[in-house]
């Protein structure tokens, strides 16, 4: 016998009863979505590998170590996609949306993103992503607005323990004071820290605050704090942010630590956690304002953009750490039980009651009526329908309710409308 070929490491095989949440889920969230008035946008699932060096940023975790990057038979340098921002303002720039008369464009997505992460929970190395982008115009009530779709996500899940941490990483002119500041502050001890951290110093400084190697250190809570290098004017926006949040009541914190790991950010920036000490991956999602992004990427002057990511399969653990149960529906409407030379007429009905509307299974291997009835039992059905010759020539099914087993007789033209009523109660 051959050996068994495993899934790739940090990869999951996503079976019928987990894909049922997944389905749940990512429902709830297209109709979340389409309240808001985002729509989708599918963007190809590799890239030129230069999309994300030059959006993401070079001296970023995702791009210097996590990507997936090979050559296509003609040479090309392609990447799976770590994340979804770059790919969505390409297409944006690509496609001239920045034309269309609504302006900004809302744009959500759903799909799987690749990063060649060290494996452990709620860190894979294929994961799905949902996120939004909002792009062409700037307002603290879009930032406000973005933060709020991803905190009332968790929340109509019925994830309550979650808090919003906040920051603003200004401007570049602020950004650069801010990163001279931090040398100053660094570089006394940086041969004590990690060989990524002495080339953040060069390259990146505000990086180091990133840092996972690093993160206990007291210079990094000693380190200066971007929200003193901002300007009037960007403070003025982050406190509007603020107001808004306020007002639409998001619980949030400022944390002036806060930077994330990707460079495309200016001004707004945050991030939601679980607030719950017994979880060790905290972060749900992450998001924040890229003012930058669609020059840098080629496009024109002044297309300002925010958004967000979070991956379902940390909305799956969310829901776990909080023991929320997803209300499911696991069952099916009916089980036709037959029996005698009804096969034809089951095999029939079956069918017609699928195209109908209905989520109908019969058996196919000529089983007693007994295990035709375990069938149905675990298949979960609703109701039953038993047909025998002699209920074919009477026209007469006996429809069983399997809740409380109370049965009544229905002719084959009024079927549809009984069953509509007992499970729609239409
Ligand atoms: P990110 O912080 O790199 O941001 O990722 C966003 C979210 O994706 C994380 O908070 C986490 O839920 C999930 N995630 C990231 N890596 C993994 C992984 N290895 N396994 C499972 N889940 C993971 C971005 O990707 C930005 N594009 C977000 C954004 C959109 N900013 C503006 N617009």
């Amino acid at each position: 016998m051959n050996n068994i070929i495993s899934v790739p490491r940090g990869t999951q095989d996503i079976l019928p009863v987990e894909s049922r949440k997944w389905q749940y889920i990512e429902n709830k969230l297209r109709e979340l979505s389409n309240n808001f008035c985002y729509e989708e946008i599918r963007t190809p699932m590799f890239e030129s590998t230069e999309l994300f060096a030059r959006g993401v940023g070079e001296t970023t975790d995702i791009v210097s170590k996590e990507m997936y990057t090979f050559l296509d038979k003609s040479d090309r340098s392609l990447t799976l996609r770590p994340e979804g921002t770059a790919g969505t303002v390409r297409s944006y720039i690509e496609n001239k949306l920045f034309a269309e008369t609504i302006k900004p464009q809302k744009l959500f997505y759903i799909g799987p993103m690749f990063r060649y992460e060290r494996k452990q929970k709620g860190r894979y190395r294929q994961f799905v992503q949902y996120g939004v982008e909002v792009v062409g115009e700037e307002s603290p009530m879009i930032d406000a607005e973005v933060i709020s779709l991803a905190y009332n996500i968790y929340r109509s899940f019925g994830i309550e323990n979650i808090k919003v941490a906040i920051n603003s990483l200004g401007n570049p002119s602020e950004r650069q004071a801010y990163n001279d500041a931090m040398v100053k502050h660094f570089e006394t001890n940086i041969e004590e820290f990690c060989s990524d951290c002495k080339i953040r110093i060069q390259k990146n400084p505000m990086r180091i605050l990133d840092c996972k190697i690093d993160a206990g250190r007291e210079e990094i809570t000693t380190a200066p704090k971007l929200l003193d290098y901002l300007g009037e004017k960007s403070r003025a926006y982050f406190d509007e942010v603020t107001k808004y949040l306020d007002s639409l009541e998001v619980k949030y914190e400022v944390d002036p630590n806060l930077v994330r790991g990707l460079d495309y950010y200016t001004h707004t920036a945050f991030e939601i956690m679980i607030d719950n000490p017994e979880v060790e991956l905290k972060t749900l999602c992450g998001g924040g304002r890229y003012n930058g992004l669609v020059e840098m990427l080629g496009g024109p002057e002044g297309e300002k953009g925010i958004g967000f990511a979070l991956s379902i399969e940390r909305l799956l653990l969310a829901l776990e750490s909080e023991n929320i149960t997803l209300p499911l529906d696991d069952g099916i409407d009916l089980f036709i039980v037959f029996m005698g030379k009804a096969t034809d007429y089951a095999v029939k009905l079956t069918n017609d009651l699928r195209l109908a509307g209905f989520k109908v299974q019969s058996d196919y291997f000529d089983k007693k009526m007994k295990s035709q009835m375990k069938l149905a039992d675990r298949y979960k059905a609703r109701y039953t329908i038993i047909i025998g010759d002699k209920e074919i020539e009477e026209d007469k099914l006996l429809v069983k309710d399997m809740a409380n087993f109370s049965q009544e007789e229905v002719s084959l033209a009024d079927l549809e409308l009984y069953l509509e009523k007992q499970l729609r109660g239409e």
